[in-house]
Parts: structure tokens; C-alpha cells; sequence
């Protein structure tokens, strides 16, 4: 099949979604070991708008049609079978990390919002304390996306027929570019993430 926009199925655009959102935040801790806050700043408030994009998909798409059709029991696929309740037990920890994920990153912006806005100082400190926020989100982040790709995402595959896997895809794809109104200006993408592309 070729590797066309149009046939790429959910699970391939959000897995490849985790790999373009591990660039933009491995782009934003370089700027902070930079030490440019007003560049770090910048790639933090994309990074999070991208999660939120990425968050919104799974629960408003993926999560809701796999827990509709888990109702009708076991999940075979392959050699493996899973059970309902493996299933929803791993969507609640995915529910659980996304929560971890938002709040420490609102926390974060809010550090560096106040970073930039107040005059002199030395914001040593906050900014550290932001790296550090950042790198627990990084590690959790890991384990989430091996749990997401590993496990959930190959669910749409066994549990949906090709029409349901193809509406599913032009949802999660639709999410995925529904970028907020402020990052479509072409000067705030290349003030933030010119080197990540
Ligand atoms: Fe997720
Ligand atoms: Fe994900």
C-alpha cells in the first residue's frame, strides 16, 4: 500500500505524531540549556498546543469507538489475546499520564510566561525547575507512547472492519492539523521551531 497521506491508518498517524512531539521537545530543551527564555518559551507553547492536538485526537476518536467495541468482550489478534479489562485498564493509565501531562506543562508555561514578562533578575532557578518538569514529562511520556503503540493503537485494527478504520484515520488526521489560530502565522512557527523541521 503506498505510504500516501490518504491511506495511513490511525494508528501510524499518531505513532508518527509521537515522533514529530519527541523533536519539538527535544528542540525546546536545547533551547533552555541555551538559556534563551524568550526561544524556549516560544517552543514550549507550541509543544504544548501539539500534545493538547495529540491528547484531544485519542480521547475525543480512539479511546471512546475502542471502549464501545470492547463491550462486546475479548480482543484477539495474532498469537495474543487481551482481555476488555486489560483494555480499559491501560485507556484509564493513558487517561492518567495525559492529566500528569497538561498540568505540569501549564505549570511550566506559566513559569516561563512570568520568566519573560517580568524585567531583570536572574530566572536561573525557574528555568531549572522547568528542565526538571520537562524531563519528568519526557521519561513518562516514553512509557506512555510504548504502552500506546505496543498495545492500543493496534486495537482499531482488530476490533473495527476497513470502514470504521478508514473514518477513525480522517478524524485523528483532522485533529492533527487543527492547529490553534495563533500558531498559523508563519512568523510565531519560525520564531519557535525553525530547526526542528
Ligand atoms: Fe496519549
Ligand atoms: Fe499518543
Amino acid at each position: 500500500m503506498p505510504s500516501t497521506e490518504e491511506s495511513q491508518s490511525a494508528e501510524r498517524l499518531l505513532a508518527e505524531d509521537h515522533e514529530a512531539l519527541g523533536k519539538f521537545l527535544a528542540a525546546l530543551l536545547a533551547a533552555l540549556d541555551e538559556g534563551d527564555a524568550a526561544k524556549a518559551f516560544a517552543r514550549l507553547d507550541l509543544f504544548w498546543a501539539r500534545l493538547a492536538m495529540h491528547i484531544r485526537a485519542e480521547h475525543l476518536h480512539l479511546f471512546p469507538g475502542i471502549l464501545e467495541a470492547l463491550d462486546g468482550g475479548t480482543v484477539k489478534g495474532g498469537d495474543e489475546t487481551l482481555s476488555s479489562a486489560e483494555a480499559r485498564e491501560a485507556i484509564a493509565q493513558l487517561h492518567d499520564d495525559h492529566d500528569s501531562f497538561m498540568h505540569e506543562l501549564a505549570g511550566a508555561v506559566k513559569v516561563m510566561r512570568d520568566c519573560r514578562t517580568t524585567a531583570g533578575g536572574d530566572r536561573t532557578v525557574e528555568i531549572e525547575g522547568v528542565r526538571r518538569t520537562l524531563a519528568t514529562v519526557r521519561n513518562r511520556l516514553e512509557s506512555h507512547n510504548k504502552l500506546e503503540e505496543e498495545l492500543v493503537y493496534r486495537l482499531p485494527a482488530k476490533l473495527f472492519g476497513p470502514e470504521e478504520q478508514n473514518a477513525l484515520a480522517v478524524e485523528i488526521r483532522d485533529e492533527l492539523k487543527n492547529l490553534p489560530p495563533r500558531f498559523r502565522d508563519e512568523a510565531a512557527v519560525t520564531n519557535g521551531f525553525s530547526e526542528v523541521n
